[in-house]
Order: C-alpha cells, then structure tokens, then sequence
C-alpha cells in the first residue's frame, strides 16, 4: 500500500482564486490531435468566508473549472459559480446559506423579533452547485443535490441563472448524477415531500431540446432501478425545526438500522414500479456503475460502502485535512468499500422459492425467492481491497450506458484519499493502475476515439495534483485507455482543489 507521510493530499482541500482569464498549460508528451474539446469539472474552491470556515467536504463554495485542448494545445480556466450562496457569502462577508455540514448563522444585525418572523419564510436551501455539470439539450447547469440547479456558460465559465426544479416538476431535491440519453433525453430522480412527510421519488424527465429541466440510479432500455439505502433525510427534522436549533443537513441524516437495503425497478416507459421487492444488507451508495438487461435478468453494478452507518460521516474537512496517521486511523472505523455486481430476476415464479434464480452462466451472484416473497440478493464481488475504494466510476458512456459492457474506470481512494487510477475489466476482474508519489488525481473521465472500434479505444482524463514537485502543482493527465498509460500531461503553475464530477466537451 501506498503511504502519505508528507500529507500532500491536504492541498486539495484549500482555497484558491479564480482565474481572469485563460491560462497556457505546459505540455509533455503529445497531446492526441483528435482530442479536441473541454474538460468541465466542479468541486469546492473556497473553503472558507473570512474567519468563518466551512467544515464539510461538500460545503466549500462551487468552482467550475475547464481544460480545453485544441491543436495539441492546452489551455486551463476556472471560476465560481455565481450562486446566491456565494454572491451573498461575497457581499455580506460572512456564511449567509447553511451548507451540507455548516450552519449559517442568522445575521447579527437583525433583532430577535425579526429573526424569530424570519423563520417563517422558510429554510433558505443551498443553490451551491459543486458537485457536477451536465447538458440539458445546447445548455450546460452546474448542480448540487438540491432543487436549485445553475446554467452556465461553458466556454466563458459565467454565470447565467438560477434555476429551481421545483417550478417546473414537483421535487424539493435532485440528484447530481442524471442520465442522458443519445437523443439528449434527460432522465434524473427527485425527491418530493408525501403525505404524513413520507418520502417518495418521482422520475423527471426532460425530453431534449426543451427548456426547464440521492446519488445516482440505473438506466437501462427498458427499466429504472432505485437503491434505497439506509440513510435518509428525516424529513420533519428538515423541515420544521433545523433553522430553529442551528442544525444542517448533516444532522437531519438518520440511518436505519435492519432495514438494509431495498431495491425498486420501474418500467421506463409506463414509468410503473415493478411489485418485486429486491433485499440485501446494509450498504451506503453514492455511484452507479452500469445496469443492464440479459435474458430476463437485470445486472446493476454498484460502488458500495458495506454497513448502515453514514459515509459523509468520515468526510469532515478535520478528517481529511489530519495527519496521515490519523487520516488512516479514521477510516478503519468507517465503512469499507467494495464494488458489486446484483443479479435480479425480472420473472418469478412463486414454484422457485428458496431457490436461486439467477441462470446467467458468468456470474456468482444469487438471488434467493423467500417465503414472504421478498427476493434476497447475494453480490458477486467485482473489486474489493481494504480501506481502497474503487470509486468515482465511469464508462464508455455514449455507447456502452444501459447495455453489456466489459471496462470501467474509477478514483482509487486510499483511506479516503484519492491516490490512483484504476481501469477495471468487470468480467474478468483484470486491472490496470497509473499511480505516482505524493499525487492526487481526479474521477477519471472516458473520452473515446472518434473512430473507435473497441470499447476501450480512447483516452482517460484526470486533474493530477503534486503539491511536491515545484512551481507546478497540478496537471491535466490523459491515460491510453488500454492499459492506463500516460499519453501527455499539461502543467500548471496553480494549485487546483478536490474536483467531484465532470465531462468532456467535444468541440
Ligand atoms: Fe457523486
């Protein structure tokens, strides 16, 4: 295993300015002639608002940042995202909208008694758009896992609007990682507040071209499917009284202890839940790898954290931002990663109970038909270290997304540290690893050939950065997709924090 002693990971949890204008990045190797578009990814830029610090990873106020290559040359740009979160952080020099784990504070100008009717206008909901960016139709939003999403310019980087989902469709939250289809249908998952606070998830669709608009799910030809973990917002902590006791979101998250996890599949064009309930133990789930249909069955490919407890737990800036010993001290109590593939049977026959249903000659993964007419579901194992999570995952998209697929690409973390690069063949369980000292890459994005023959005829892109070696702090990697090699990096002479999500524009 590869050790941290010199705590170079802390770099990308620090606050860096936004840049005026476009810098030149400085090539080694060759960049590929036919790479030619924009790299858009988004993640925490500043980490704090004067004295005043955020404490969470998903709080940092959301920088937008874009490699573009063209004729072999690259160029690196980055700017915040002008939310009310940040505008508002910017004039009234404090923290005005609570984040993820941070409170807001009510303005200490303001007497009780306005504070106090305050309360009644509502919860003021984070628009903080720093988890990823995504086309809808010709335009590009940036977004977080709120109603509140931002549409952006994605060549100059500014501003355009706020948007808020919930005028268009009935949810109070989306999430970060929508599909998008071929024909530019969009497809993502809200929650929407039900009766006696129930929740419940309805599917939005957005067909393309057309204006308006908890982690991620499964899309395939025919079929949605939903994992429902055991974390949840407690919904009446949310709404009544969080303003009232100083809370944040972190602390409306509850974790159920038995319930494990539950899996729902829909049709996709009746939009109809399926009356099967698919079980398995507890687990956390923040990606999807792929999902697809064979003979009946559905394969959906997760990256898990095994247990109930809450992963976002263990991603407090204090945990990151420890010693290498204490980073790695933290992270042997928290949930272990695993990625996994679930087998479920889409046609059951009540004659097969206590039985295995699943058929699929390639897979060890069972799904057991009990006598309350559940359906218990075992994984196969597809890569599992200790304390290494294969995360971050991404395919060849375009022409791979919902359907069979042999290769998938992830963010190796380390005791939560991202420290490699992994291309991982989910049949055979093959390997390839980029990995350097002291260096702390990015979810690692797919772009493939324009002439590709092979699943795996492309690039992989990454920001790379190596707090250690100079004047030049971070890079844009490309990685040959076949075996994970380096093609060309492109330096830069600025620091560049933790991205989450992002993808590749082509120009
Ligand atoms: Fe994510």
């Amino acid at each position: 295993m590869v050790e941290h002693p010199a705590g170079g990971y802390k770099k990308l949890f620090e606050t860096v300015e936004e840049l005026s204008s476009p810098v030149t990045a400085h090539v080694t190797g060759r960049i590929p002639t036919w790479l030619r578009g924009s790299l858009l990814r988004c993640g925490p830029g500043l980490f704090e608002v004067g004295a005043e610090p955020f404490y969470h990873l998903f709080d940092g106020q959301a920088l937008l940042h874009k490699f573009d290559f063209k004729e072999g040359h690259v160029t690196y740009h980055r700017r915040f995202v002008r939310t009310d979160a940040y505008v508002r952080a910017m004039t009234e020099k404090r923290i005005v909208i609570t984040e993820f784990g941070t409170y807001a504070y009510p303005d200490p100008c303001k007497n009780i008694f306005s504070r106090f009717f305050s309360y009644f206008k509502g919860v003021e909901v984070t628009d903080n758009a720093l988890v990823n960016v995504y086309p809808v139709g010709e335009d590009y939003y940036a977004c977080t896992e709120t109603n509140f999403i931002t549409k952006i310019n994605p060549d100059t980087l500014e501003t355009i609007k706020q948007v808020d989902l919930c005028k268009y469709v009935s949810v109070n939250g989306a999430t970060a990682h929508p599909h998008v289809e071929n024909d530019g249908t969009v497809y993502n998952i809200g929650n929407c507040f039900g009766k006696n606070f129930s929740l419940a998830y309805n599917i939005i669709r957005i067909p393309p071209l057309q204006a308006g608009q908890f982690n991620t799910f499964g899309l395939t030809p025919n079929y949605i499917v939903f994992v429902e973990t055991p974390v949840k917002i407690n919904l009446l902590k949310f709404l009544s009284s969080w303003s009232l006791w100083g809370a944040n979101y972190m602390d409306c998250f509850e974790s159920n202890e038995t319930m494990g996890v539950w899996l729902h599949v829909a049709e996709k064009k009746k939009g109809r839940l399926l009356n099967i309930k698919y079980r398995t133990s507890a687990f956390n789930l923040f990606h999807h790898i792929n999902t697809f249909e064979d003979n009946g069955f559905l394969i959906v490919d997760l990256c898990t954290w095994k247990g109930f407890e809450f992963v976002y737990n263990y991603l407090y800036l204090a945990n990151l931002r420890a010693n290498w010993d204490e980073v790695k001290k933290q992270a042997e109590k928290a949930p272990q990663p695993e990625a996994r593939r679930y087998v479920l049977p889409l046609r059951i026959d009540k004659a097969d109970t206590g039985k295995n249903l699943v058929t699929l000659p390639y897979t060890t993964a069972t799904a057991t038909l009990r006598s309350d007419e559940t359906i218990w579901l075992e994984p196969e194992v597809i890569f599992s270290g200790p304390r290494h999570a294969f995360e971050f995952p991404q395919i060849n998209y375009k022409k791979y997304g919902g359907k069979p697929y042999t290769y998938t690409y992830g963010l190796g973390l380390n005791h939560f540290v991202p420290d490699r690069l992994c291309k991982l063949n989910v049949k055979t369980k093959e390997t390839w690893v980029w990995q350097e000292p002291d260096s702390y890459p990015s979810e690692p994005i797919f772009v493939s050939h324009p002439d590709a023959l092979e699943e795996d005829d492309g690039v992989v892109l990454s920001i790379v950065i190596s707090p250690g070696s100079g004047p030049k702090p971070a890079y844009l990697l490309i990685l040959n997709a076949k075996d994970m090699s380096e093609v060309a990096r492109a330096e830069v002479e600025v620091n560049i924090p933790v991205t989450f999500h992002g993808l590749f524009k082509r120009a």
